[in-house]
């Protein structure tokens, strides 16, 4: 720029102008460099990749393990999709979250692994891509982000022992999750019960996160599975309509059965704590129904061939009275009576509690965990070892069941 025929004055003013006009651009230089669309995992891509890369914010949580399945949860800071790379030896698989032939997209990602090999271990990494701006067509893409490889263990019918942990009623005490789970962690378990009550009340993805998912998730650190039951506060809050997405087992439901070595594992969900028609709920809970199909759907799995050729078959549910079943509560203990089940375990009482046989009806002992408890459960083909210790490791209650004729 021909500055030196300029007169002195003009020159500097001149000079000011270009200084001027150098420092606005800057800004818009360095926003445009910011917000370009940057090539990083596909280079070559043909749509718009933003140099944009989505945080995990919540480890992998195993959960629902079976001996063919297990379903993989995760959370980004950013909408993405998920995708979970899997295999024996070698990361040669992929199982991806997708709903009517659509990538799933959001912050929250759930992945269900199938057609496994029962007692198999298998390594997995998850990964989520960045989705920028879900537009009809070009919808705009970021980076990916991959978890480290971990490993998991699927159940296994005919292993010849199993054992598992329970925990109840953690209800939003984070340390509390970290402090059991700790404990729990030490020993080599095939999987950790939590028999619900994980929130006072539901109230928001964040919430359920904060206070159980995360927590859980670094407790268990994305290898042992975690079978979760449904308990009473889980129906409370204005986000316990939304739970199902992040709790439910496989097929969409509270209640399931699986199978671990000699245990026959029924899993079941008792509903509230009192009738519908009781004042706080103010005419919005209708669960009469729902508990007389739960009571179907109990009977259904206690008929399975498996509740007679495995050596023991354990209930696992939150109320150890089965909860508000609308007058029917005699009848699931009757079904369980008439299928020779050999221990009940569950939670709600927030104190220890070990109901003999008789002394409600039952003909199996019931086993209420208490707060800040764990119950050690281990069976082999002719035993059922049961352990109860407190969060600092002490000896609560300990007993043996005997194999039954069936
Ligand atoms: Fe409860």
């Amino acid at each position: 720029m021909p500055d030196v025929r300029l007169p002195g004055s003009s020159r500097w003013l001149h000079l000011g102008f270009a200084l001027a006009g150098l420092l606005l651009a800057l800004p818009a230089l360095a926003a445009t460099k910011q917000a370009r669309p940057f090539h990083d995992d596909e280079a070559d891509a043909p749509y718009k990749v933003w140099n944009s890369t989505p945080a995990i914010t919540m480890p992998p949580l195993l959960l629902d393990v079976s001996d063919t399945s297990v379903v993989v949860e995760w959370m980004t800071d950013s909408a993405a999709d998920g995708s979970v790379r899997y295999g024996e030896h070698a990361l040669d698989r992929t199982a991806v979250a997708v709903h009517d032939g659509l990538r799933d997209v959001g912050t929250f990602h759930r992945v269900v692994i199938d057609g496994l090999r029962p007692g198999h271990t298998y390594q997995y990494q998850v990964a989520s891509r960045r989705v920028v701006a879900l537009k009809p067509y070009w919808p705009e893409r970021g980076n990916t982000v991959q978890g480290e490889t971990l490993r998991f263990t699927t159940l296994d019918a005919a292993r010849p022992t199993a054992r598992f942990a329970v925990i109840t009623d953690t209800h939003e005490k984070v340390s509390r999750i970290h402090t059991l789970l700790g404990e729990i962690r030490k020993m080599p378990e095939d999987f950790v019960a939590h028999l619900g009550d994980t929130v006072n009340w539901a109230a928001s993805e964040q919430q359920l996160k904060d206070v159980f998912l995360a927590p859980t998730a670094e407790g268990l650190g994305g290898t042992v599975p975690l079978l979760y039951v449904h308990g009473n506060h889980e129906y409370r809050g204005p986000f316990a309509r939304e739970l199902g997405p992040y709790l439910h087992a496989q097929d969409g439901r509270y209640d399931y059965a699986r199978d671990d070595g000699p245990l026959h594992l029924i899993a079941v969900d008792t509903g509230e704590d009192k009738p519908d028609d009781t004042n706080v709920y103010a005419g919005l809970n209708d669960l009469r129904d729902y508990r007389r199909e739960g009571l179907a759907r109990f009977g259904a799995a206690l008929a399975d061939a498996r509740t007679r050729s495995a050596p023991f078959t354990v209930v696992l549910g939150h109320q150890p009275d089965w909860g508000w079943t609308g007058g029917d509560n005699a009848k699931w203990t009757q079904l369980a009576n008439r299928a020779h089940v050999d221990l009940f375990i569950a939670g709600h009482e927030h104190h220890f509690m070990h109901i003999k046989p008789g002394e409600r009806g039952n003909d199996f002992p019931i086993l209420v965990v208490g707060l800040d408890q764990v119950a050690w459960v281990e069976a082999n083909g002719t035993a059922l070892k049961v352990r109860v210790t407190d969060s600092t490791g002490k000896l609560v209650d300990a007993f043996t069941l005997a194999r039954k004729r069936k």
